[in-house]
């Protein structure tokens, strides 16, 4: 499944939006079938400053980002989506490192985590962006029905685009129910150098996660009732 192109099925959302409320709920809901464990990752190229020159920072991590042309390679199973690569920075071109296992410019590239955090309690759950490295963008939606129907859209967004030595955190709660699947994704881009990314979530305990073991799931079989 292809996250973003179901959030843009246009002809979907517009028929949805001449049914009622009550209606609505039930087309726009889709099966989701049985997850695998982990995000699903795929890794876009950065050219810089070739990207940096077509639009904002913004509008990167928000949308341009996610172009078939850029695209280099995908990954399943991913639960850590932190990285710091801060020493040994080539000072004239691509410095190269491991990211969830792939050899990849860590001075140059983008990876979109997605997928649905379940939660594993009831309660608000709070969504932290610290230390990043161009930038980190996350989206949770607080229900499914943008996969189905473009035009519904609950959605909490916390972005942070930065460089290293700002360590400003951004975070938002959510008040979210234990087991049930929230459409999830993670966007990070770095330009240039440095690449870090801090991400992280208090649950309704007050315990912090550092990794979304045990929250991240990826269902491949999401079905729309039209
Ligand atoms: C990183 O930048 C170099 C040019 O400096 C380019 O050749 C390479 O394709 C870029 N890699 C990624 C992953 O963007
Ligand atoms: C990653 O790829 C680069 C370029 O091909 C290579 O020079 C480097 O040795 C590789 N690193 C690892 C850890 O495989
Ligand atoms: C998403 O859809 C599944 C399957 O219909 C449902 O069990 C779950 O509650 C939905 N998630 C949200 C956040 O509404």
């Amino acid at each position: 499944m292809q996250f973003k192109s179901l959030l843009l099925t246009a002809t979907v959302g517009l028929f949805c939006k001449t049914v009622s409320a009550d209606s609505q709920t039930g087309i726009c809901t889709p099966t989701l079938g049985t997850p695998v464990n982990g995000f699903h990752a795929k890794f876009f190229k950065y050219i810089y400053p070739d990207y940096a020159r077509e639009g904002s920072d913004e509008d990167y991590i928000t949308t341009n980002y996610n172009r078939d042309d850029r695209f280099i390679t995908e990954k399943d199973g991913i639960t850590d989506v932190n990285f710091y690569h801060f020493y040994n920075i080539k000072p004239n071109g691509p410095t190269y490192g491991i990211v969830n296992g792939l050899n990849i410019t860590t001075s140059n590239f983008t990876v979109e985590y997605s997928g649905w955090f379940v939660p594993t309690e009831t309660g608000d759950h709070t969504f932290k962006i610290g230390q990043t490295d161009d930038g980190t963008s996350i989206e949770i939606y607080e229900d499914n029905y943008s996969l189905c129907c473009g035009t519904i859209v609950h959605r909490t967004l916390i972005q942070n685009l930065q460089i290293y030595d700002n360590e400003y955190v951004k975070e938002q709660s959510i008040y979210m129910e234990a087991g049930v699947p929230y459409p999830m994704k993670i966007v990070y881009f770095n330009k240039d150098a440095v690449a870090i990314q801090t991400v992280s979530f208090v649950d309704p305990s007050g315990n912090t996660h550092d990794n979304f073991e045990g929250y991240a799931k990826y269902y491949n079989d999401v079905k729309c009732k039209i």
